[in-house]
């Protein structure tokens, strides 16, 4: 089922999520449905609290056909160097802008199966990887831009990943 995105000013999504402690059907269904919501909107991560439920459970878009990554009760335990680059949000509609973020991290997070998993990520799948932790501590993309992007450089963005 596709959700409805809660959008900025929404308080659910300045507050910290609390842990999943049991993976539910409830809980599978979430993953599932924010599965659907993020293709249905385009975006490239998800986190509960965007989709109304204040649960530390995010989805990450992945090129594995297997589908996204699906984090339950995610920590970064590994942050290292910096990058600089844009990024959006779905609960910011034509908010982009530059943010700085470690360039490589590593997050211990539980799967669907209640299994404990570690993964090393890059570049964009880190970006995205810190954005999506980062809303389920409550925090937002847009306290830590750097440079809002201009309607014109707004333009040229779309167009250079239109192609994505
Ligand atoms: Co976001």
């Amino acid at each position: 089922m596709i959700l409805p995105i809660v959008t900025y000013p929404d308080e659910i999504l300045t507050k910290r999520a609390a842990a999943v402690t049991e993976i539910t059907n409830a809980v599978i269904q979430l993953l599932d449905d924010m599965q659907e919501t993020m293709q249905a909107y385009d975006g490239v991560g998800l986190a509960a609290p965007q989709v109304g439920q204040s649960l530390r459970v995010a989805i990450v878009e992945t090129d594995d056909e297997s589908g996204p990554l699906e984090l339950i009760n995610p920590k970064l335990i590994m942050q290292e160097g910096e990058a600089v680059d844009v990024e959006g949000c779905l609960s910011f509609p034509d908010v982009f802008g530059t943010v700085k973020r470690a360039a490589k991290i590593a997050v211990r997070y539980v799967d669907r199966e209640g299994y404990e998993n570690e993964l090393v990520a890059h570049d964009y799948a880190a970006r995205i990887i810190q954005h999506e932790i980062e809303h389920l501590d409550g925090g937002l993309f847009t306290d830590r831009m750097i440079r809002r992007l201009t309607p014109e450089e707004l333009e040229e963005y779309m167009e250079e990943h239109d192609d994505d």
